[in-house]
């Protein structure tokens, strides 16, 4: 395959240096031009807001479907954000309707009352003058309980269900790493999650086959109409996707915001006196500090070009959100978190066809567990300097060592 013409880099996506701060690297990258090549993993890099958007935009150039093959392996199947065609908005239609912010207003209460318990028991322990690891404590449990809720799982499962979700999601630094013993560990244990997941949601679908009429996702599913053109592998697998994506990248967000309010008191204290800016708070905090930091897509066409840079076919391109959430030409002072500032669309939930279907049950349940600890923790410190690990595709810290 011959290279495009463009500044080439060398990135190791897993350097722990690059994790704790990858936004010097990404202005680097910025200054030589729209597009660098990344040698070691053989791919474009987009940085631009506009031009990120242009990508996900063009599935006629840069498709997902090249995806298939990591979701087979990470979720044991195909999901909608591995295809591209017509078929993709039906297998979304089938959820979408349930995921609308309206419909997930009737959540609220119960979000809450999933919440209320974590935050209580963390709180209590920072309180009594202990450092507590907000991640470990609190933030992982609360999404993971809001999607079981969601699947009609029963609650003995969610200790189970919280294990094999996170050995599923350690595989996302694992696939960049195959070749240490480490990264094979990380692949073996992904695996068993999901193959563990995968038979648990495959009995669920058979239960709720057996009993039509109930309300769940995993029975919506199996009772609409597009379920009949759906292999069992399909459900099962974009079953098990929800479980992850509706538990790793939101209590990832929450220790995101947990160490930028850390950082910003005084922000804090103007968000504990002015509870009317935390939707906007957490869009600015997830702006600043990207979850899903690369969205990769694979070029199928032969006049495949971002800003005038044309990139041959069969090329991997990584749209870089991070970096795009922090383009000068769309953000004045775009390194300096502000809650109070101007809302712009943020490219931290993705853009176009595969744009975050999860976009409002995440504000929801970010929504209600900070004030809840705004409520009952307005002022803490963090701990200890804060690390990322090799988290860079889901960038997030590990730990979120909280005192008051
Ligand atoms: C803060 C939390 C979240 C973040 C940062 C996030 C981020 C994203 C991003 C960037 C994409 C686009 C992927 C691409 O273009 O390839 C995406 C897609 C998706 N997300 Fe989320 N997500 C979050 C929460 C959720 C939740 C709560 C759910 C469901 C329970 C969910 C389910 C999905 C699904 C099914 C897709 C694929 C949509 C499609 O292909 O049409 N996400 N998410």
């Amino acid at each position: 395959m011959t290279v495009a013409a463009c500044p080439t880099i060398e990135q190791d996506w897993l350097d722990p240096a690059f994790s704790a701060d990858p936004y010097p690297s990404f202005e680097r990258w910025r200054a030589l031009g729209p597009v660098v090549y990344n040698e070691p993993g053989q791919e474009y890099l987009v940085t631009g807001f506009r031009d990120c958007q242009q990508v996900l935009r063009g599935v006629q150039h840069f498709s997902s479907e090249d995806l298939q093959e990591l979701f087979i392996r990470l979720f044991g199947g195909i999901t909608m954000e591995a295809i591209d065609t017509a078929r993709h908005h039906e297998m979304r239609a089938v959820w979408a309707p349930h995921f609308e912010r309206r419909s997930l207003e009737s959540m609220r209460a119960q979000i809450e009352a999933i919440s209320a318990p974590q935050v209580d028991a963390f709180v209590e322990r920072v309180r009594s003058g202990e450092v507590v690891d907000a991640v470990a404590n609190m933030t992982r449990a609360i999404p993971t309980l809001v999607i079981a809720k969601m699947l009609g799982i029963d609650e003995s499962m969610h200790g189970e269900f919280s294990s094999w979700s996170d050995a599923m999601g350690a595989t996302q630094t694992g696939v960049y790493d195959l070749n240490s013993e480490r990264g094979q560990l990380v692949i073996a244990e992904g695996r068993a999650g999901t193959a563990a997941l995968n038979d648990y949601i495959a009995s669920a679908v058979r239960d709720r086959r057996a009993r039509s009429g109930g309300e769940d996702l995993v029975s919506i599913m199996v009772n609409h109409d597009f379920a009949k053109q759906m292999s069992d592998q399909e459900i099962v697998a974009s079953n098990t996707q929800l479980v992850f994506a509706g538990n790793e990248t939101t209590a990832k967000l929450m220790a995101t915001v947990l160490v930028a309010l850390g950082q910003h008191p005084d922000q804090r204290r103007a968000l504990a006196a002015d509870r009317s800016l935390v939707p906007q708070a957490v869009e600015e905090i997830h702006r600043w500090q990207t979850i899903v930091q690369t969205l990769p897509r694979r070029v199928i066409s032969e006049d495949a070009a971002v800003d005038s840079v044309p990139i041959p076919r069969g090329s991997l391109v990584r749209v870089l959100s991070g970096a795009a959430n922090r383009d000068p030409s769309r953000w004045q002072n775009p390194d300096l978190l502000d809650i109070s500032r101007e809302q712009r669309l943020h490219l931290g939930f993705g853009f176009g066809m595969h744009v975050c279907i999860g976009v409002h049950l995440a504000r929801l349940e970010l929504e209600v567990w900070l004030n809840q600890i705004l409520d009952k923790l307005p002022d803490y410190e963090l701990a200890e300097n804060i690390e990322y690990g090799r988290s860079f595709a889901l960038r997030a810290p590990v730990a979120v060592p909280i005192a008051i």
